[in-house]
C-alpha cells in the first residue's frame, strides 16, 4: 500500500527522496515559485534549504513584476530580481521569469500613459529585463494571463493599457521583441483557470484555443504554453478531459508547462487529518493524468510550504486572528512532508518518462 494512502508520514522517507530529483529522472524539470522576502524571516535557512533539497528551477514570484520594478516612473529598482538571481546561482538553480508583459497588477503611473508611451514602454521594458538578465533566464512568461472574459473584450482578452494600444497585437509583439532579445531562452505564454470542469473553465480553455491558434497562423515565437493550474477545493474537475486539452495545444506544435500549481482547500474539511488526504487526493488525480501527457516538459508549485504560500498570506490579512490556516502545498508550516508530498512522489514515480 502506498504513504499517501496509509496517514502515517515515514520520516526517514523526506530526507531521502527530492521531488526535483525524481522528476529529473524521468526528464521533468520541477520548481517552485520563490520570494526573497522569505530569506528575510527566521525560517530563511530552512526555507532556502528546502528549495537546494527539492527543486531544479525557481520562478520570481514578485520580484520581476512591472508593479515591483518599476513602482514609479523612472529607473526600474532590480535589487531584488538580482537577489533572487544570485541565490539560485549559488545554489545551482535555474530561473523561470515571470512576468514580462501583464494587463493586471499595472502600477498606476501606466495607465496615466498616451497609447504611443505605452507602447514604447512595452518594447523597452522586455528589451530592458530580458538584456540585464541575458543568459540567466531558462524560460520566460512573455505574457501573463491574456485571458479575462468579465472585460467583456473581443477574443474575451484581459483589458488593459497594452490591449487599449495595441488591440491583440500587444501579445505577438511581445514575443518578437522577446525573441529579439534574447535568442535561446524559452518564451512562454501563461494562463489561468483553464482547469475546472465547469462553464469558466470552459469559456477559458475555448477562449485561449482560439488566441493560440490565431498566433499560430501569425508565427509569432511563443515556445510554450504555461496552465497555472491554481486548483481550488470549491470547483469540479475532471482532470483526464483536461489532459486531453493538453493534447489539444501540443497538436499546435507548443510544449505545455504547469506553472503555479497549489490547491486552495478552502471547500474541505476543517479537521486536518481528513483536509490534507483530500488536498493530497486533488495532487494525485491531477498530476497523474496531466503528467500521462508527454508535451508537459515542466512542473512548477506555487511556493512549497504552506505558511508562505499566497493563499495563507491573502486569509492571514482577512482574518488575522483565524484558527484555520491554508494548508495547499506539499510541506507544512515546519517545512515537514505532508501527503501531498507523498501523493506527488508517487505521481512522479508513476509517470512515463519524457523523450
Ligand atoms: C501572486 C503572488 O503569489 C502574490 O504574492 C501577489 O500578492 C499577487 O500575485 N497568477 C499569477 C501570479 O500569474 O503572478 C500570482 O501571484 C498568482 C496568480
Amino acid at each position: 500500500m502506498c504513504a499517501a494512502s496509509l496517514g502515517v508520514v515515514p520520516l526517514s522517507f523526506a530526507s531521502a527522496t527530492s521531488l526535483g530529483t525524481l522528476a529529473a529522472e524521468k526528464g521533468l524539470r520541477l520548481g517552485a515559485s520563490f520570494s526573497t522576502g522569505e530569506l528575510d524571516q527566521a525560517h530563511g535557512p530552512s526555507y532556502a534549504r528546502l528549495y537546494r533539497e527539492h527543486v531544479h528551477h525557481i520562478t520570481s514570484e514578485l520580484e520581476l513584476k512591472l508593479a515591483v520594478l518599476a513602482p514609479r516612473p523612472g529607473a526600474r529598482d532590480f535589487g531584488p530580481a538580482d537577489r533572487l538571481f544570485e541565490y539560485a546561482e549559488r545554489n545551482g538553480l535555474a530561473v523561470r521569469g515571470h512576468t514580462l508583459i501583464w494587463n493586471d497588477d499595472i502600477p498606476d503611473w501606466v495607465r496615466a500613459l498616451t497609447k504611443r508611451e505605452v507602447i514604447q514602454l512595452l518594447d523597452g521594458h522586455i528589451a530592458a529585463v530580458m538584456a540585464r538578465y541575458r543568459g540567466r533566464v531558462s524560460s520566460w512568461d512573455v505574457v501573463n494571463e491574456p485571458i479575462a472574459p468579465w472585460d467583456r473584450q473581443p477574443g474575451n482578452l484581459r483589458n488593459g493599457p497594452f490591449l487599449s494600444a495595441l488591440g491583440v497585437d500587444y501579445i505577438a509583439r511581445s514575443f518578437h521583441v522577446a525573441r529579439a532579445a534574447d535568442a535561446t531562452a524559452e518564451l512562454v505564454l501563461n494562463e489561468a483557470q483553464t482547469e475546472s470542469a465547469d462553464e469558466n473553465g470552459q469559456v477559458f480553455r475555448d477562449s485561449l484555443m482560439g488566441l493560440l491558434r490565431d498566433l499560430k497562423a501569425d508565427g509569432a515565437p511563443i515556445d510554450a504554453i504555461g496552465l497555472q493550474a491554481h486548483l481550488d477545493s470549491a470547483r469540479p474537475y475532471d482532470f483526464p478531459r483536461f489532459a486531453g486539452f493538453i493534447e489539444e495545444i501540443a497538436a499546435l506544435d507548443y510544449k505545455v508547462l504547469i506553472t503555479e500549481l497549489d490547491v486552495n482547500d478552502r471547500a474541505f474539511a476543517n479537521d486536518i487529518r481528513e483536509r490534507d488526504a483530500k488536498v493530497a487526493e486533488m495532487y494525485s488525480a491531477f498530476l497523474r493524468s496531466v503528467l500521462s501527457v508527454r508535451a508537459v516538459t515542466s512542473v512548477t508549485f506555487w511556493q512549497l510550504a504552506d505558511h508562505t504560500s499566497w493563499i495563507t498570506y491573502q486569509a492571514r490579512k482577512a482574518a488575522p486572528a483565524a484558527l484555520r490556516r491554508p494548508r495547499p502545498l506539499p510541506f507544512d508550516e515546519n517545512f515537514a512532508p505532508k501527503r501531498a508530498f507523498y501523493a506527488i512522489v508517487e505521481a512522479l514515480t508513476a509517470m512515463p518518462p519524457r523523450s
